[in-house]
């Protein structure tokens, strides 16, 4: 059966994403490496690899299922997973309501019969991969707030020159005052 990789994802609006690569930039000019377009820019609430077909129904239901609320997500966090050469950008905490999405996000996969994840959630958001040399700040010299409005199911596909992020679904958040 054909199955499709899969990911529920923070996807940042057009002026979010202009104020990361902008934000962004001095870091991933020192670091340089494998830069990531900024078309591709996102934050990962849960992967799911490989989804077959016929469970694709199942996943949108645990979406449609999923509630959490608007919030402020203030990113400053300039991070290197040296194994990977990997450098990110993270929130300095990840907040109680990304954090209370992404549980009640897990709540509804398992209620839908898929599995726990395995690893550790570490809210990034991935800047560059190979990098010639890590990163000589800790944060940002100027902070982007962004405002999160929604979560979406993104597919991945790999094409020669790299992969290619499509939202498949994309649902609202309630607004922050709503029960
Ligand atoms: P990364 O940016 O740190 O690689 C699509 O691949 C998204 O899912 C990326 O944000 C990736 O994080 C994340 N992800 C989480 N677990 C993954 C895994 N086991 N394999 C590939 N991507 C994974």
């Amino acid at each position: 059966m054909a199955a499709r990789r899969l990911f529920f994802a923070l996807w940042p609006a057009p002026d979010v994403r202009a104020a990361l690569e902008a934000a962004a930039a001095p870091v991933r000019e020192h670091c340089s490496g494998s830069l990531v377009p900024v078309d591709n820019f996102h934050i990962t609430l849960r992967f799911m690899g490989n989804v077959a077909e016929d469970r694709l129904e199942a996943l949108l239901g645990a979406g449609d299922a999923a509630t959490g609320r608007q919030f402020d997500l203030p990113l400053e966090r300039v991070g290197f997973w040296d194994k990977p050469a990997v450098v990110w950008l993270g929130p300095r905490n990840p907040g109680d309501e990304l954090l209370r999405l992404v549980a009640n996000l897990n709540t509804e996969l398992e209620s839908a019969g898929f599995g726990p994840d395995p690893r550790p959630y570490r809210p990034h958001l991935t800047l560059l991969r190979k990098a010639e040399r890590g990163p000589e700040q800790l944060y940002l010299d100027r902070r982007v707030t962004w405002p999160v409005a929604n979560f979406s199911l993104i597919e991945s596909e790999t094409r020669p020159d790299g992969p290619v992020y499509t939202p498949l679904k994309t649902w609202p958040l309630n607004p922050p005052d709503a029960e």
